[in-house]
C-alpha cells in the first residue's frame, strides 16, 4: 500500500471534482468548466492523469480531440488543427529545430518554445479525481482562449485555422 493510499490528501475548497477515477480511465479524457471560468481537459495516459486548459494556445483548438503521442519520451498531445505538440505534464510547446542545416544528413531534434499552454493540479482522493487551478499571476498563451470571448463561442465563432486534410 502506497503512503498516497495510508494517508490521502486532504480535501481543500480549491479542488474541484472532475469525476470518479474509473470512468476518466475508461473513457481516457474529460473535460468539465471548472468553478464556473475555465474549461479543463483531464488526460489518462499511461497510468498518470493530466490536466490542462482544454483550447490549444495556437489558435484555440480542442484538444480533446487530439491523438497521444510520444517525442523525445515526452506523452504530448497533438492538437488537431495544426498538429501542434504540447507535453501533457508540463504545457510546453515543442518544435523540431535543425542544429546545423549545413551538415547533411540533417540533425533534427525535439526542442522546447517553453510553457504555452496551462497545465493544472491533479489529486486523487479516494478514487475521485479533482483539479486544482493553476493561478499563477505569469501570463501563459492558452489564458486567451478561456476568456468569455471563446468560452461562449460556438465553434463556428472560433478562428477558422481548420487543419489540412
Ligand atoms: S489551434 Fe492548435 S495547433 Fe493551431
Amino acid at each position: 500500500m502506497s503512503s498516497e493510499e495510508e494517508n490521502p490528501p486532504a480535501l481543500s475548497p480549491d479542488m474541484h471534482f472532475i469525476g470518479k477515477k474509473a470512468d476518466i480511465v475508461k473513457a481516457g479524457r474529460v473535460t468539465k468548466l471548472v468553478n464556473g471560468c475555465r474549461d479543463v481537459l483531464v488526460v489518462y495516459h499511461q497510468g498518470e492523469l493530466y490536466a490542462m486548459d482544454l483550447r490549444c494556445y495556437h489558435a484555440g483548438g480542442l484538444l480533446h480531440n487530439g491523438d497521444i503521442e510520444e517525442f523525445n519520451g515526452r506523452p504530448c498531445i497533438v492538437c488537431p488543427w495544426h498538429k501542434y505538440k504540447i507535453t501533457l505534464g508540463e504545457g510546453e510547446g515543442l518544435y523540431q529545430a535543425v542544429d546545423n542545416p549545413t551538415i547533411r544528413p540533417l540533425k533534427i531534434q525535439w526542442r522546447s518554445k517553453g510553457v504555452k499552454q496551462r497545465t493544472h493540479k491533479v489529486t486523487e482522493v479516494s478514487g475521485d479525481v479533482y483539479v486544482t487551478l493553476n493561478d499563477s499571476s505569469e501570463a501563459i498563451e492558452s489564458d486567451v482562449y478561456q476568456t468569455e470571448k471563446y468560452r461562449t463561442a460556438s465553434l463556428d465563432a472560433l478562428p477558422k485555422h481548420k487543419p489540412k486534410t
